[in-house]
C-alpha cells in the first residue's frame, strides 16, 4: 500500500470508454462502471480513443459523435467531474492521411495521432509511418510501444522514432497495476529506466478485464524515478498535447 496522497488531474490519453464502437463497453452500463473506477483512480479527462480501424469495427463517423456526447451527458447526469474528449486509437495504413483529412477518425489535440500498428511490424515500416504523419504535420504518438514485437528485442529503437519526430506511449498497467504479461512489463520498466517513455494511457476497455488502473503506476513513477522525470510524465507531456490549440 502507498503512504502517499492519491493524485487526481491525471489525463488519460488512451481508453475504450465509447460503448458500442470497439472492443470496448458493451453498453453504458459498463461505461458507467468504467467511468467511475477512472474518478476513483484520479483521472480527470479521459481521451475517448475508441478504435478506428476499418477491417475490424466499422460505424459512420456519426455514431462516434452520438456516443462521445451521450457519454459527456452520462458523466454530468453521475455528478463525475471528468471531462471527456474526441480522439481514436487510429490502425496505420495507406488510407490514414486521407481518413483523417475525411474526419473518419480524429486526432487528440494539437494534431497528436494515438497511432497502433500490427504487433509484428517490422520497424523500418513504423519508421517509415512516422515520416507520412509528419510531412502531413501531424504528431504521432505510438500507442503502446511496448506490444511491439521489434521494441521488445530492441527497447532502444524508441530513440530512432523519437528523433522521426514520434512520441510514445506506454500503458500504466504495463509498468505497474494489474498483472500484465512479462514481456511486456519488462519492455515498459526498461524503457522507464532508460527515460524513453512520453506519455501514458490505461488502455482501459472493462472496469474488471482491463481496467482503467493509473494510482499503482503513478506511485511507481513517484518512487522509482527522478522528481523530474515523474514530473515530465504525469504532468508536463501531458500538458503539451492538452492544452487548448
Ligand atoms: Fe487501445
Amino acid at each position: 500500500m502507498s503512504d502517499r496522497e492519491p493524485l487526481s488531474g491525471l489525463i488519460d490519453f488512451h481508453a475504450h470508454i465509447l460503448p458500442g464502437l470497439d472492443d470496448g463497453p458493451k453498453d453504458m452500463a459498463e461505461t458507467e462502471a468504467l467511468l467511475r473506477q477512472a474518478y476513483g483512480e484520479g483521472i480527470r479527462v479521459i481521451f475517448a480513443t475508441s478504435h478506428y480501424r476499418p477491417q475490424l469495427w466499422q460505424h459512420p463517423p456519426e455514431h462516434y459523435w452520438q456516443q462521445l456526447e451521450a457519454v459527456q451527458a452520462l458523466t454530468k447526469q453521475i455528478g463525475l467531474n471528468v471531462q471527456i474528449l474526441p480522439g481514436n486509437e487510429v490502425f496505420y495504413s495507406s488510407e490514414l492521411i486521407r481518413a483523417l483529412a475525411d474526419g473518419l477518425c480524429r486526432p487528440l489535440r494539437n494534431r497528436f495521432v494515438l497511432l497502433e500498428f500490427a504487433p509484428d511490424l517490422p520497424f523500418p515500416q513504423m519508421l517509415r509511418a512516422m515520416d507520412i504523419l509528419t510531412a502531413n504535420r501531424y504528431r504521432p504518438l505510438v500507442a503502446h510501444v511496448e506490444r511491439y514485437t521489434c521494441i521488445q528485442a530492441r527497447p532502444g529503437l524508441v530513440r530512432q522514432l523519437k528523433d522521426a519526430g514520434g512520441w510514445v506511449q506506454v500503458n500504466t498497467g504495463s509498468i505497474a497495476g494489474p498483472p500484465a504479461p512479462l514481456t511486456e512489463r519488462v519492455t515498459a520498466r526498461r524503457l522507464l529506466r532508460g527515460g524513453l517513455i512520453d506519455i501514458l494511457g490505461t488502455d482501459c476497455h472493462h472496469a474488471v478485464q482491463r481496467p482503467a488502473s493509473y494510482q499503482a503506476c503513478a506511485d511507481y513513477l513517484l518512487r522509482r524515478c527522478s522528481e523530474e522525470y515523474a514530473w515530465r510524465l504525469l504532468v508536463e507531456n501531458p500538458g503539451v498535447i492538452f492544452r487548448e490549440p
